[in-house]
This record gives structure tokens, sequence and C-alpha cells, in this order.
């Protein structure tokens, strides 16, 4: 027998995900995505928020994300594995699921690998609109790992960037960058340290991977006026900007209990000030005051940027036919008979 209707969860492959972002043009995906996230930082205070719960190992983390806003609830599983890449594997993989709160069924599965690296340059992208200088057009781009592009874009598309420097401790990183982006109307520079890269930048974005306290950005490369979205320190141990950038900056964070333990703020004493970002999206603290202002988007990642990813994507799929029909869920034609549906089916 065919599972029923009732079995089936539309699960979205990298595949299917990859159609997908092609059918909708990468630009306009981020964009669409920066607007969808905002609109839930917006509605933060119906989200259960709690920080994510972590299983560290020495080589990296696995994390689970939930989250929800009463009608429809999430999850993410993702990892964190600096090492990975030495062995030809991806630094960050993740999946996520969908779920109706009323019955408890999923309602989307889908692979958020790529989703992960569209929904973090979202999120770049909407700090970097309320926090950046208005007339921003160089970003520096260090770290040109699996996610640069994605930043960059993001960037491009939302904030009007329009030059990217780029820079990487391993210089066949920069170069993949390059290539990958050499179509795409940004003018680039490649540059040979962190430091010529940030010369003249509006943005700095770091966003590269080491499962250690490094120091990618010190007191001395950050001038005044500028925006830094740093979104490699993510976990307890694992930082890249030097304290006393920390000192100068205003720092804006997604949820406090979460950064302290994980993003560069770990570093500072726990009553060092932060402002929650989606107050300044919602109207309810400033961002940006004045020009020679330093602004930090401390960036780890939270639960609700996915809620919004996995929701727009659920929404972006109607009549596409991109997903598969997943055999997920058990339906007998008595819901109490699920051993007599195991029996029949010997
Ligand atoms: N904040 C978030 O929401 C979020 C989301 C996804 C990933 N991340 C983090 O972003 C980081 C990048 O992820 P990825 O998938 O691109 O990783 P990746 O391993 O693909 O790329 C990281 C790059 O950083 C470079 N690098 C390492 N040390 C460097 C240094 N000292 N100076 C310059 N470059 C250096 C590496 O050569 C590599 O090219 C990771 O730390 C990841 O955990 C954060």
């Amino acid at each position: 027998m065919p599972p029923s209707q009732k079995a089936l969860v539309p699960f979205v492959s990298v595949e299917n995900m990859m159609r997908l972002v092609h059918a909708i043009g990468i630009e306009t995906m981020l964009a669409e995505l920066t607007d969808a996230i905002e609109a839930d930082f917006v509605r933060w205070a119906l989200f259960d928020k709690t920080p994510r719960v972590a299983s560290h190992s020495r080589d990296g983390v696995i994390e689970l994300m939930p989250t929800s806003d009463g009608e429809t609830y999430s999850f993410k599983y993702v990892n964190g594995h600096p090492k990975n890449m030495g062995s030809g594997l991806q630094t960050v993989t993740a999946f996520g699921l969908l779920a109706d709160v009323s019955t408890g069924y999923p309602v989307l599965i889908t692979e958020m690998t790529l989703l992960t690296a569209l929904r973090t340059a979202a999120t770049s992208a909407m700090a970097a609109r309320h926090l950046a200088p208005r007339d921003a057009r160089v970003l520096a781009l260090i770290g040109n790992g699996a996610q640069a592009e994605f930043q960059a874009l993001a960037m491009k598309a939302v904030n009007g960037i329009d030059t990217v420097r780029l820079y990487d401790i391993d210089p066949r990183a920069t170069e993949k960058t390059r290539r990958n982006l050499k179509n795409s109307g940004l003018r680039l520079i490649v540059c040979r340290s962190a430091e010529e890269a940030v010369e003249g930048a509006d943005i700095i974005t770091t966003c590269t991977a080491d499962k250690q306290r490094a120091t990618i950005l010190s007191d001395n490369m950050v001038g005044a006026g500028v925006h830094i979205n740093a979104i490699g320190g993510d976990c307890p141990g694992k930082t890249e900007l030097h304290p006393d950038v920390l000192l100068r900056a205003d720092t804006f964070v997604e949820y406090p209990p979460q950064t302290r333990v994980e993003g560069e703020i770990q570093q500072m004493p726990a009553d060092y000030p932060v402002t929650e970002l989606w107050k300044v999206i919602a109207g309810e603290a400033p961002g940006r005051r004045e020009a020679g202002q330093i602004t930090l988007f401390d960036s780890v990642g939270f639960a609700v940027e996915d809620f919004s990813a996995l929701a727009y994507v659920r929404a972006r799929l109607k009549d596409t036919g991109l997903c598969a029909m997943l055999d997920m869920i058990a339906d007998p034609d008595d819901p109490r008979d699920l051993f007599g549906m195991l029996q029949r089916a010997q």
C-alpha cells in the first residue's frame, strides 16, 4: 500500500535547494530573506527563545537550534568543525524542520547547509542596514571560505556595496572567491594581509574558522566610523577580535544569553553593555547614532533566523515541484492501531 497523504512530508534536497535559489535569483533571494528575518525580529517577543543546545568535542561542535512563534515550530541541526576542510568536508553542515504547533506534525524538512549560508548573509545585511554608514560602498571580507560569496552578495543586494577587498590566510581561498564573484558586478581587490584588506573599508566582515582565540582584527586596524560584522567567533574559546576593539565599539547581538557564551563578548566581563539587534529593528533602541561610531554586530547565529529561512522556503516552494514527498509519519487507518499497521505489512 502506498503511504497516505498524512504520512508525507515535503523534503528539499540540496539539488532542489540549488534549483530554488536559481529560479528565484540569488540576490533576490538574499534580499527577500533579509526582509523575512527582519519581519520576524520585529515580532521577537512572540518567539520561544533559548540558547542553542551545544555538544562540544575536541574538533568541533554539534548544535540543535529550536524556536516557535506559537503557530509554527522549527529546529536546525548544525555543526561547526574547522578541521573538516583539511579532509575535504564542509566546516558547517545543517538540515532543519518546520512543524505545525497545533498537531506537532512536520510540514517541511530541508537541507540547510546552503540555507544557513544564505540566512547568515541575509542576517549580516539586515544588521548592516541599521548599523553601517549609510553611504557604505567598500566591504573588507576576511576569511574567504564557504560563507564568503554569500556575505558579499547580500551586502551588494541589500546595502549597496560595490567593492570587496578579499583576504584569506590561504590564497587559494581568495582566488576561489575572486573567481566565483568575477561576474557579480562587484569590484574585487585581492589583498595580501588583513591590514591591507581593511584599508578604506566601510564594513569589515570577519568569517574565518579556527577553533581558538584568534586575532583577525586588532585595535589599530579599526578606524572611526566602521561597521564590523563578526560572524566567525561563534563558540566558547573561538573568537576573532582583540578585546580592545570591543572596548571602542558599540556592540549589537542576537540573543544575549547565547552570545555571552559564544560570541566575541565572551572575552568581556558579564556587565559589558550590548544592545539586542531586534530592539534596533523594532525601533526601540538606536542603531548607528553618529558618523564616527564603531558598530559591531557580534553574530553567532540564532534560531529565529533559521525559522524565518525555513518559513520563507516553505512559502517559496509552493507550486514549484522542487521537493520530494518523504514517507515520514506513520499513519494507521485507526490512529490507535499502530501495531496492527505494522503487523499487516508483514
Ligand atoms: N554567525 C553565524 O551565524 C555563522 C553561520 C555560519 C558559519 N559561521 C562561522 O563562520 C566561519 C566561516 O565559516 P565557513 O563555512 O566559511 O568556514 P570555512 O572553513 O569554509 O572558511 C573559513 C576560512 O577562514 C580562513 N582562515 C582561517 N584562519 C584565518 C586567518 N587567521 N586569517 C584569514 N583567514 C583565515 C580559512 O583559510 C578558510 O578559507 C566559521 O567560523 C563558522 O563557524 C557563523
